[in-house]
């Protein structure tokens, strides 16, 4: 979308963007009165007590009760104002920080100088993402490199892309259109020109988009392929080897809770896998010896994706289902240390085919 005409703010496309206008708009318009009120005031006092002759007024030291009541009201009365700044900016900052449970996952890498986007179905785009409107939209971040910010200011939202974790972004797009990304911190000698384009479109035209794919499956599917070739199957039961008992199960683990030797408690989600897999020591199941090598340096930020995207497809689709779920074996108060039976625990009731669970 190339600017029009002159615009003080960028088109609000997004179900969350009337939100944080409405709140930019009422501190503009907070600071905007107690500065011309004050400003007012400098100059009003200024010239209706200014010295009139050479006499030296005698100092006063009336503090009365009418000046305590004055330092009352102009202290409470910006208090107010202000933590009404603080509560509607941080629900608005909670209602940002939590994707709604049946978002739609896309996975985007930033690197010097280019957005890498993935989508559950296969399809991979540089500097662009299609995406459905009115459909909650999650990202699951990370870099290659140094730190990045995906920031679509028709959507309000910034985050963070940090190199070693993943960050979330989520919105609703309730505009079809064209619409600009920024990187928003500084990144190297490219860095503004680390821009690219949210494409918002209809429902069906964005099935037609997906349908023309990329070919190479599902994430989930090309997990399962990197999955393979690393040779994971060999140790970790998963849905092709479901008996497998060195190490830890993969089936239905994604959202759950896991017990770790050290009696800590973690939950499974994508940071976790991705850890697991580039520092298999970090953290260690209870109930199993630290045998698993490192693959840092084997698997590329992309590849991890796709790793995890087939961990997930193993087990309940979202964090969400987490409490709901507990491996019997886990509990704490279990009498006997189980050995590594969590083969039995039947794969949890997710859809079967990765594919079209990413495709609700
Ligand atoms: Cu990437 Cu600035």
């Amino acid at each position: 979308m190339v600017e029009k005409s002159f615009q003080l703010f960028p088109e609000a496309a997004s179900s969350i963007a009337g939100h944080v206008d409405a709140l930019y708009a009422y501190m503009v318009v907070v600071s905007a009165f107690f500065s011309l009120l004050i400003a007012f005031l400098v100059v009003f006092l200024a010239v209706k007590y200014r010295r009139k002759n050479d006499q030296i007024p005698a100092p006063t030291n009336d503090h009365g009760v009418g000046g305590i009541v004055l330092e009352i009201v102009w202290s409470v009365i910006p208090l107010g104002l202000s933590l009404v700044m603080f509560a509607w900016g941080a629900s608005i900052f909670f209602t940002e920080s939590r994707p709604p449970a049946d978002s739609m996952q896309v996975y985007v890498t930033g690197k010097q100088w280019m957005w890498k986007i993935q989508h559950n179905e296969g399809a991979r785009e540089i500097n662009e993402l299609h995406i459905p409107v009115n459909r909650d939209i999650r990202l699951t971040l990370t870099s290659e490199d140094v730190i990045h910010d995906f920031y679509v200011p028709a959507f309000r939202t910034k985050t963070d892309v940090v190199p070693g974790r993943y960050t979330t972004e989520w919105f609703r797009p309730t505009k079809v259109g064209a619409y600009h990304i920024f990187c928003a911190e500084y990144c190297g000698t490219k860095h503004s020109g680390m821009v690219g384009t949210v494409y918002v479109m209809n429902e069906a035209d964005y099935e037609n988009w997906l349908g023309r794919g990329s070919g190479e499956g599902s994430m989930a599917e090309q997990g399962q392929g990197l999955f393979n070739q690393l040779g994971c199957g060999t140790c970790h039961a998963s849905a092709i080897n479901k008996q497998n008992g060195r190490c830890p199960n993969l089936n239905g683990l994604f959202g759950t809770t896991v017990e770790l030797s050290d009696g800590s408690r973690v939950k499974a989600d994508e940071s976790y896998i991705r850890e697991s897999v580039l520092y298999p020591q970090a953290k260690i199941v209870a109930g199993y010896d630290g045998i698993m090598p490192t693959f840092k340096g084997l698997v590329t930020e992309d590849g991890l994706l796709k790793l995890v995207e087939y961990v997930k497809s193993l087990g309940p689709q979202d964090g969400t289902e987490s409490s709901a779920t507990p491996a019997p074996t886990q509990t704490s108060g279990t009498p006997a240390p189980p050995p590594p039976p969590r083969a039995t625990r039947p794969a949890a009731a997710a859809p079967a085919n990765p594919a079209a669970a990413g495709n609700r």
